[in-house]
């Protein structure tokens, strides 16, 4: 078989293996009549429904990678044609899968877009191949559908010019909230947000969690096509069985970020956003993994050890060491003044009459293991979740970085900092300008400098 591959030399290694069978996209102006990868014709049946059901959605934004997902209808082979230009010329065809076998799923498709040039638009389109899949040796492509939408998206880097970050949390699919979060969102636009975690409440299927990711607002349906989220968990982001596996919707970071003895580290970052670097960690569960509720099949603690080592070693990293500003981002507080906040380490079943809850309203093990270094490293910020009210804390002896807590999606209390939030981040004159927006009373409630 014959391929032409129209490259402009953007997309290298594992991507550009991936993109080996690609086409040039811009021969595939039209889905209807086009051939299929094997080159048969499209069978000429019952027309069948559409196949790609929503916009993408950009995940795990990096300098050199980027992630798409999109909902499909029935068995599908996802593609991205990638491009430099606005008019798609040129284009590169990456497909779900990687290299081997290319995934089949009736579900969602996964692109992991690789070899990308730092701090560079690109513009993209998604396509999928119906497949029929009945056996082994009973297999057949029905043609591809191709989204003519042309979307774009930047990737991160040290000389990303400009660039802003955006925090949401605590959404808990609420769609009243997630309307107010993502018109903000919208307005701001951002280079880049971090999703904070408890986006679930808990997911016993992919269909709960498509409803939260991917068709997240009908009045919002390409909220992540041209804005890339970066996903940190929150404890109910661990919660129902297909969470357990929420990375095969919500894709697990590029292996190569970091080292193989860290491979299991896939919500873990270190990112350059200019003179920011974002550093996202997990605090895991709100519970101890000897909580007779969690049935002994949890091991957040080796977990939050395992992320310690990775983080002694990603803050000598240069994007790290050479950054001006750094602003770290995990779901669960690193701190909390307050003496009736459950610290998260009352053993075995986080009960204590000394505390409000009994789960953790902040991490005091996660602070132990990571806040000096997080000192060490010179973090100006760290920005939490989880408490679902609003509430800043500047350093003090002993706690060299800025605490700083997003608010949530019950929020009904003004005067009581109960409201979600949005909190914007951006380089402004060579120093680090951080707001808070209340989304429900639509105020700016917080702005901090960090020169
Ligand atoms: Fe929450
Ligand atoms: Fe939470």
């Amino acid at each position: 078989m014959s391929i032409t591959i129209n490259r402009r030399g953007f997309v290298c290694g594992i991507a550009a293996a991936a993109a080996s069978a690609a086409a040039a996209a811009d021969k595939n102006k039209s889905a209807a009549g086009t051939k299929s990868r094997s080159g048969e014709p499209p069978a000429k049946k019952v027309k069948p429904g559409k196949l790609i059901a929503s916009a993408p959605v950009l995940q795990n934004a990096a300098e050199t990678s980027m992630g798409v997902a999109f909902a499909v209808t029935a068995d599908a082979s996802g593609w991205v044609d990638v491009s430099q230009s606005p008019d798609m010329s040129g284009a590169v065809r990456v497909f779900s899968g990687g290299t081997g076998l290319m995934d089949v799923n009736d579900k969602v498709a996964l692109i992991r877009i690789r070899g990308l040039k730092p701090a560079t638009r690109y513009w993209y389109r998604i396509g999928a191949d119906r497949i029929v899949f009945k056996g082994g040796y009973d297999m057949a492509n029905l043609g591809p559908e191709v989204d003519e939408k042309v979307h774009s998206f930047k990737t991160l880097g040290a000389s990303v010019q400009d660039g802003s970050f955006c925090v949401i949390n605590d959404t808990h699919d609420r769609k009243p909230v997630l309307d107010q979060v993502l018109t903000k969102i919208e307005e701001l636009k951002p280079s880049v947000v971090i999703w904070n975690g408890d986006a679930s409440n808990t997911s016993e299927t992919i269909e709960t969690a498509m409803g939260i990711f991917i068709h997240t607002h009908e009045r919002h349906p390409e909220y992540a096509a041209d804005t890339p989220y970066m996903f940190v968990n929150g404890n109910h982001d661990f919660r129902g069985r297909f969470n357990r596996r929420l990375c095969d919707l919500m894709m697990f970071r590029e292996p190569t970020e970091r080292a193989p003895k860290y491979a299991e580290l896939g919500r873990n970052f270190v990112q350059r956003l200019g003179d920011i670097a974002l550093i996202g960690l997990d605090t895991g569960e709100d519970k101890l993994d000897s909580n007779k509720k969690f049935a002994g099949i949890f091991r957040m603690a080796e977990y939050r050890k395992l992320q310690t080592r990775w983080l002694a070693e990603a803050i000598e990293m240069p994007a790290v060491k050479e950054a001006k500003f750094k602003v770290a981002f995990c779901h669960i507080p690193l701190f909390d003044p307050r003496p009736d906040q459950n610290p998260g380490d009352i053993a075995p079943d986080d009960e204590s009459p000394l505390y409000k809850n009994n789960w953790a309203s902040w991490q005091r093990t996660c602070a132990n293991l990571w806040g000096p270094l997080l000192a060490k490293a010179g973090v100006q910020l760290v920005v939490c979740a989880h408490q679902h009210c609003f509430r800043y804390n500047a350093p003090e002896p002993g706690r060299p970085w800025a605490h700083l807590v997003g608010g949530g999606c019950n929020g009904v209390n003004a005067n009581r900092n109960l409201f979600p939030t949005v909190i914007e981040g951006k380089v402004i004159d060579g120093k680090l300008s951080i707001t808070v927006h209340d989304v429900l009373y639509k105020r700016v409630v917080f702005q901090h400098v960090f020169a």
